[in-house]
């Protein structure tokens, strides 16, 4: 990797919700708020925040991430515990070289059986859970300190 100029920050479904969603798991911010904490914890960074309830479209995203050599922070909400399609999309940027982060911002081990298992996690670079926002800001503060 050279060093990181842009980041693109890809959310899956329900997230949109965020703020109003299950706020005692996911708390009462919103994606906008989100994006405009991580836009002041990268200076010179462009942050490029989407959401999509769409599991295709959040594919394509990725083969764009190949195609432009952007590093990812991924959010697969509820695909993660069962998109082959999403971990095999994944597995395109990070045999890319490309980093991708997964995070969440609960921590699907404290919750139900079905979250503990993540099919994103094998082909990801690494997993950050249970920080709420401060997963997404773990994830960009590794993605600023790559040479
Ligand atoms: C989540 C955890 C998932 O299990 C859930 O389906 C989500 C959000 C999280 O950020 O904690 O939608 O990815």
């Amino acid at each position: 990797m050279t060093a990181v100029t842009r980041v693109l920050v890809l959310n899956g479904p329900n997230l949109n919700r965020l703020g109003t969603r299950e706020p005692a798991i996911y708390g009462t911010a919103t994606l906008d708020e989100l994006r405009s904490e991580l836009g002041a914890a990268a200076e010179g960074v462009e942050i490029d925040l989407r959401q999509s309830n769409d599991e295709a479209e959040l594919i394509g995203w990725l083969h764009e991430a190949v195609d432009a050599r952007t590093p990812v922070i991924l959010n697969p909400a509820a695909f993660t515990h069962y998109s082959y399609a999403l971990r095999d999309a994944v597995a395109l940027v990070t045999e890319a070289g490309i980093p991708v982060i997964e995070v969440h911002l609960s921590n699907p081990h404290a919750r139900e059986e079905f979250r503990h298992t993540s099919v994103i996690s094998g082909v990801a670079t690494g997993v950050i859970a249970g920080f709420g926002f401060g997963s997404y800001r773990l994830a960009l503060d590794h993605l600023l300190r790559l040479p």
